[in-house]
């Protein structure tokens, strides 16, 4: 019998079936509790970031894990909707070398791996950006990054306040199924071509 979920470790893979709803309930955290995170756990993080894929292994990344509450309240005031690092028990900052389509979709496949891996330690992340020039020569001047690394995002870390609100309703629906997927052909809904 072919397993519904599966993970992938090394030669093996064995089942994982809580990893579905997992995947599909991760949700972007925003409002933390005051308690640190385990030194262990962010190790964990990095070693699952360490192991994202990139075009031709590449690799064009720099992290750089902000625990200071000083240095992420500075990060918050930098980008357009930053302001909830701020309340992060840390941060992972990252920064890529190069530009365009493969170097941004190398970054979103790290951010939403570490994320996922946060989730993993009952951890919860959100991610926020850097958008625009002068945010990102701020967080290079806050942290030290070289000149040719562009920080374009972090990854805020912490572990959720349940008691809050994590985003405003028309920031959190999804479109209808139909909406985002076709079968076949352009527009044709379904898999039997209604
Ligand atoms: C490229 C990109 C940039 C984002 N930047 C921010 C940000 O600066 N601040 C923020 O709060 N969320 C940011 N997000 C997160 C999205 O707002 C979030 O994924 C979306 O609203 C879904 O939220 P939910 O997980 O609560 O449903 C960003 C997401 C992407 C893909």
């Amino acid at each position: 019998m072919r397993p519904q979920a599966a993970v992938h470790d090394g030669a093996m893979t064995k089942p994982a079936p809580d990893l579905l709803d997992t995947l599909r309930s991760l949700r972007q955290s925003r409002r933390f509790l005051p308690t640190p995170i385990a030194h262990e756990d962010l190790e964990q993080l990095l070693e699952v970031a360490r192991w994202t894929g990139s075009a031709k292994n590449t690799q064009p990344w720099h992290l750089i894990v902000v625990t200071e509450p000083e240095a992420n309240t500075a990060l918050a005031g930098y980008g357009d909707f930053t302001d909830f690092l701020a309340g992060v028990a840390a941060s992972i900052v990252v920064a890529v070398e190069g530009e365009g389509r493969s170097v941004a979709f190398d970054d979103g496949r790290l951010q939403e791996r570490v994320m996922l891996a946060a989730a993993a330690r009952g951890i919860g992340s959100g991610t926020a950006w850097f958008s625009s020039g002068t945010a990102r020569r701020k967080v290079r001047d806050l942290l030290g990054f070289p000149s040719h690394m562009e920080p374009w995002s972090a990854i805020g870390l912490g572990h959720t306040d349940t008691s809050q609100a994590q985003a405003s309703p028309q920031l959190s629906g999804r479109k209808a199924v139909e909406e985002i997927v076709s079968w076949g052909r352009y527009g044709v809904v379904s898999p039997s071509g209604e």
